[in-house]
């Protein structure tokens, strides 16, 4: 992409990212527990039908366990890799304690992030990383499912379109529970801090 625009598309995924805030404001305020970690949201999720990175379709019932799930897509110029940069450190700082969460990218973007996008852009990130995509209609149903927000941008400036898109990192447990959403401002080192008092 034309390093021109660089700023302004990296402006739209940041602006997102705050109004993502606002959107899920109300989770991390209903969920604060009295005493110990607080959760975010019970019973969190839901169903979805999408495609892995291999090409193999899955179900929620593929990911069980501990999870870390982030939303976005691999044409972002800048939040996207920062964020999947960062749960690849956690996971690493985690070491074997890690090994039991699943590291997930869900796109937004399932026009442009094929199987075969997703298995690329993924080699870049934790070598567990998951990389699911789907049809538009399977990527809407998950993505209400989780809460996100996204949207396609066309701006006839840029040469090609962007995504608006909300930016956190979900951590859920086995029981579905939303155990903790992490922010684009939260540093690797505080997440692996929080999950280990989690686990
Ligand atoms: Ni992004």
């Amino acid at each position: 992409m034309d390093k021109k625009y660089f700023p302004l598309v990296a402006a739209f995924c940041l602006a997102i990212g705050f109004a993502g805030v606002a959107v899920l404001y109300q989770f991390s305020v209903a969920g604060k527990g009295s005493g110990g970690n607080s959760i975010v949201a019970p019973n969190f999720g839901g169903p979805f039908e999408l495609t892995d990175h291999t090409g193999q379709g899955v179900t929620e019932k593929d990911y069980q366990g501990y999870r870390l799930i982030y939303f976005g897509f691999t044409f972002c110029p800048a939040i996207c890799p920062t964020e999947l940069a960062k749960m690849t450190e956690v996971l690493n700082a985690l070491g074997e304690k890690g090994e039991q969460i699943t590291p997930i990218f869900i796109t937004v973007d399932p026009e442009r992030d094929t199987q075969e996008v997703m298995a690329q852009y993924r080699t870049l990130f934790h070598p567990r990383l998951v990389g699911l995509t789907g049809t538009p209609e399977q990527i809407e149903q998950v993505t209400k499912a989780y809460k996100v927000y996204y949207a396609k941008v066309d701006d006839p400036s840029l040469s090609e379109y962007t995504m608006d898109h909300s930016s956190y990192i979900y951590f859920m447990d086995p029981e579905n529970t939303l155990l903790a959403l992490y922010k684009i401002d939260q540093t690797a080192e505080e997440i692996v801090k929080d999950i280990k008092t989690r686990l």
